[in-house]
C-alpha cells in the first residue's frame, strides 16, 4: 500500500447489487492507493459495513417507497430526486467532521446516475468524478437517445426490430438501450440528466479497459472535454472475494460440486441481480439445459420469476432426474465460480459486471439480454469481441438446448470463440501491468485528484 495521502474521498454508489460492487472495488483500489475513503450511502440496500473496518461509512435517508426496484424508471427517478435533501445534509456535515480530523475531503467519487449529486457538490464547491459502471460501448449508445427520440423507437414496432442503427453499427434497433415504459419521455429525461451531469463532472472513470473498447473511448472522449479514466477491471486489483459487498450470501457450496467436475464441462447460468423472467422462461431454461445434458449451475434468485416465490413452477422430480448433473443456488459467489476450471460457459443477461467478469476469465458467453445496456453489451459480445453466441429467438427448450451445445461444442465454433475468450482474458490480464493502459490510467486518475484544492 502506498503512504497515507492525508486526503479523504467520499463515494455515493446508486442502492443497486451491479453499481454497489463496482463502486466499493473503486474503494478498495483508491484506498490501496493512499485515500482514505468515506462510503455515503441510502439506507437502502446498504451493504455491510463491518465487512469494510477500514472505511467510515455515513447513512442518509434516501425515503424511498419500493422495496426492490421492480420499476426501473420510476425507481431510478425517485431515487434522484429524494436523496437531494438528506445527501446534501450528509455530504456538509462529513466535510466540517474530515476537516476537523485535518484530513480534507479531495473529491466527491459520484456514480454516473446519481446525477442530483452534481448540484449539491456544486452548492458545496466540491470536485466531483463520476464512476459510469456502464461499459463504454453502451454509453456511446446512451449518448444517441434523441436519435431514438426522434425515430421514436419507443415503443418498438416489432418490424423494425432487426434493421441495423447505421450510426451505431453494429447495434440493431433491438439492441438499443431501450425499455418497455408507457412514459418515454420520462426515460430521455432520464438520460438527459445523466448525460448533463456526466459532462458537468470533472471526469468519467470507467470499469473497462482501452485495449477492449477503444473505439468508444475515442467517440466520447470528442464528444467530452473532461478526461476519461479506463482503469477496469476493478475486480482484478484486488485479492479478495466479491461476497464483501454482496447483499444475498453467496452459497459457497457450488465451489465443492464444481470440484468434482472436469474442466470446461459445466454450464453456469445467472442473470443478475434485477432481472425478472416468467414462468413459461424459467420452465424451458430448464427443460433446455437438463436435454443439452451438459452439467449446469444455475443461480435461481428468489424474485427471479415472475409470480413464483422460487423453484415451485419446476416439475416435480425435474431436479432427481438430473441424477445430480444439475445445481440450483439462491446466490452464488460468482467470481470465484467464473474463475473455476470448470466452468465452461456462462450463460448471462449481460450486465456489465458479469460481463467483464466472464471475460476476465476467458469464460465465453451464452447471451440473453433483458434490458438497457444489457442489449449492448450482448451484441459486443456476439459480434464484436465474439466472445459468445446470442440466444436471439424466444427462450425455447430445443432452441436453449442447440446453443448450448454449439457453444460447448470443443471443435468448431465453439473452439473459435474459446480461443478468443483466451485472448482476451490475457488481454484483461495485460492492462493491470505496470506502464499497461490501465495501470497508468489509475495513476494519472489519483495525480488528478491529488492536484484538486
Ligand atoms: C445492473 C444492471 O442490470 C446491469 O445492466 C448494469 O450493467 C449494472 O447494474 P445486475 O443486473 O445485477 O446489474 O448485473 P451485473 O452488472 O452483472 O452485476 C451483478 C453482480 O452480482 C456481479 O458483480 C456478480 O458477480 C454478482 N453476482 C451475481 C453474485 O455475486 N452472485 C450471483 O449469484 C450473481
Amino acid at each position: 500500500m502506498s503512504g497515507r495521502k492525508g486526503r479523504r474521498l467520499l463515494l455515493i454508489p446508486l442502492p443497486v447489487q451491479g453499481h454497489i460492487n463496482p463502486m466499493l472495488q473503486l474503494a478498495e483500489i483508491l484506498h490501496s492507493k493512499g485515500f482514505s475513503i468515506t462510503i455515503i450511502h441510502a439506507t437502502f440496500n446498504s451493504p455491510d459495513p463491518s465487512n469494510y473496518p477500514h472505511f467510515t461509512f455515513s447513512f442518509f435517508q434516501d425515503g424511498l417507497s419500493q422495496t426492490q426496484p421492480s420499476d426501473l424508471l420510476n425507481f431510478l427517478v425517485e431515487f434522484n430526486v429524494k436523496s437531494v435533501d438528506p445527501f446534501k445534509d450528509c455530504v456538509t456535515k462529513l466535510l466540517r467532521t474530515h476537516e476537523a480530523e485535518e484530513e480534507p475531503v479531495a473529491c466527491l467519487i459520484s456514480d454516473a446516475i446519481c446525477y442530483f449529486t452534481q448540484a449539491v457538490a456544486d452548492n458545496l464547491q466540491l470536485p466531483r468524478i463520476v464512476l459510469r459502471t456502464s461499459s463504454i460501448s453502451s454509453y456511446v449508445a446512451f449518448l444517441a437517445y434523441p436519435l431514438f427520440r426522434q425515430r421514436g423507437y419507443i415503443p418498438t414496432q416489432a418490424c423494425i426490430l432487426e434493421e441495423e442503427v447505421e450510426e451505431l453499427a453494429p447495434l440493431r434497433v433491438k439492441d438499443l438501450p431501450l425499455i418497455k415504459t408507457e412514459e418515454p419521455e420520462k426515460y430521455y429525461e432520464l438520460l438527459s440528466n445523466l448525460l448533463k451531469e456526466t459532462k458537468g463532472s470533472l471526469g468519467v472513470i470507467w470499469n473497462s479497459f482501452e485495449g477492449l473498447e477503444s473505439p468508444a473511448l475515442k467517440k466520447l472522449s470528442k464528444e467530452f472535454s473532461i478526461p476519461m479514466f479506463p482503469i477496469g477491471p476493478f475486480h482484478k486489483y484486488l485479492s479478495s472475494s466479491s461476497s464483501s459487498s454482496s447483499l444475498i450470501s453467496q452459497d459457497q457450496s457450488c465451489i465443492t460440486w464444481l470440484d468434482t467436475h472436469t474442466p470446461n464441462s459445466v454450464v453456469y447460468v445467472s442473470f443478475g441481480s434485477l432481472a425478472a423472467i416468467t414462468e413459461t422462461e424459467f420452465v424451458e431454461i430448464g427443460w433446455g439445459l437438463g436435454n443439452s445434458k451438459h452439467p449446469f449451475l444455475w443461480v435461481v434468485r428468489p424474485g427471479l420469476i415472475k409470480g413464483s416465490e422460487w423453484l415451485e413452477t419446476l416439475p416435480s422430480g425435474f431436479m432427481e432426474n438430473l441424477e445430480g448433473r444439475g445445481l440450483i443456488v439462491k446466490w452464488a459467489p460468482q467470481q470465484e465460480v467464473l474463475a473455476h476450471s470448470a466452468v465452461g460457459a456462462f450463460w448471462s443477461h449481460n450486465g456489465w459486471n458479469s460481463t467483464l467478469e466472464s471475460i476476465c476469465e476467458g469464460v465465453p458467453m451464452i447471451c440473453m439480454p433483458l434490458f438497457t445496456d444489457q442489449k449492448v453489451n450482448a451484441r459486443y459480445v456476439s459480434h464484436v469481441w465474439k466472445v459468445g453466441l446470442q440466444l436471439e429467438k424466444k427462450v425455447e427448450r430445443g432452441e436453449v438446448e442447440r446453443i448450448i451445445r454449439r457453444l460447448m461444442d470443443a471443435k468448431a465454433q465453439g473452439k473459435e470463440i474459446r480461443d478468443r475468450a483466451f485472448k482476451l482474458k490475457e488481454e484483461a490480464k495485460v492492462c493491470l501491468l505496470q506502464g499497461a493502459s490501465s495501470y497508468s490510467s489509475l495513476q494519472a486518475l489519483v495525480t488528478y485528484i491529488l492536484s484538486f484544492h
